[in-house]
């Protein structure tokens, strides 16, 4: 009997002494990976952060949920640091919050003028001495340059806070700038550039204009995983791509009244002809007709070329 029951106790005794150590084993393993984890984590959140600060030229940045909260920050910290009536924004090729999200803050809303998008310079001069900021998008309708550095003199010498809407420019050495702007917004959001789907961020040239709006910030702080997301989305920029297409569209459009023909752009704006449209649809290039505030107030047609993939 005694031959039986001692094998067996020694084989039951060895499995339970086995199933102890995997557990432990397991344990270890799932702490060790969470340790390496959030070390990972946070590495990749500084290295996220050092990137925006390079591509902004701004020494502070914050992520947020979207390209909407940035533009709301944006104003609530220009109400907060420059506290005048007005704020300025582009009569055309701007963005729908430029329009919705003043009356918040209480800001009277002055439109400058523009060539079809490009800011009239002569009209911002009069009227930038009574503006608490100015707030544009850095391509026009994402599809003409801004004339970045003389806003910035204006805006300067008027005391206007400027604001620049980079959605459409991440990545650009030209625009994109912190050496001009003195607050830079723009989304991570679905057809922009760079395109995660969703998020945004805004990033100041000083510290101060985070410090009068910590809670403002707080609130629209996004969860960490967001760091991975936008990380991939960085790297796979399509903005060189667009610029080299706008250029190939505008060729092979050349018989038509292309908008600001000689300016960089993401898409191409081209006067209403029924041509147009027959292009758009032979090539597969997805369009917008206008007016509209977010491209042109005209009778065009907007080839919305930053909606492709690459
Ligand atoms: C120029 C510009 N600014 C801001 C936004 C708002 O971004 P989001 O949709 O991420 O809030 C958009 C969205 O398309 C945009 O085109």
């Amino acid at each position: 009997m005694s031959f039986v029951i001692i094998p067996y106790s020694i084989g039951f005794l060895y499995n339970l002494l086995l199933k102890r150590i995997i557990a432990v084993e397991d344990t270890f393993k799932k702490t060790l990976f969470l340790f390496l984890a959030v070390e990972d984590l946070e590495t990749l959140t500084k290295k996220i952060d050092q990137k925006l600060r390079t591509l902004t030229r701004h020494e502070h940045v914050h992520l947020t949920d979207r390209g909407n909260s940035a533009i709301f920050l944006a104003m609530h910290i220009a109400k907060k640091m420059n506290p005048k009536a007005d704020i300025l924004i582009p009569d055309q090729g701007g963005w729908f919050s430029y329009k919705g999200y003043p009356q918040f803050f209480g800001f009277n809303i002055v439109e400058v003028k523009t060539d079809y998008g490009i800011i009239d310079l002569k009209d911002l001069k009069r009227k930038a001495k009574t503006g608490s900021c100015f707030i544009f998008s850095s391509f026009a309708g994402y599809f003409a340059e801004q004339p970045l550095r003389k806003i910035k003199t204006i805006c300067k010498k008027a005391g206007c806070l400027m604001i620049e809407d980079a959605s459409g420019a991440i990545g650009d050495t030209k625009l994109c700038n912190g050496n001009y702007s003195d607050i830079i917004v723009g989304s991570f959001g679905k057809w922009k550039p760079v395109e995660c789907g969703y998020g945004g961020w805004i990033s100041v040239k000083s510290k101060e204009y985070f410090d009068v709006a910590q809670e403002a910030l707080s609130i629209t702080k996004v969860h960490p995983q967001f760091y991975r997301e936008i990380g991939e989305a960085l790297k796979n920029n399509k903005f060189k791509k667009l610029l080299a297409l706008q250029n190939t569209v505008k060729q092979e459009l050349k018989d038509f009244e292309v908008l600001h023909r000689d300016s960089r752009g993401l898409n191409v704006v081209v006067k209403f002809d029924p041509r147009v449209l027959a292009y758009c649809i032979e090539k597969k290039y997805p369009y917008v007709l206008c007016p509209s505030y977010i491209r042109v107030n005209e009778r065009a047609v907007s080839i919305e070329l930053k909606r492709l993939s690459f």
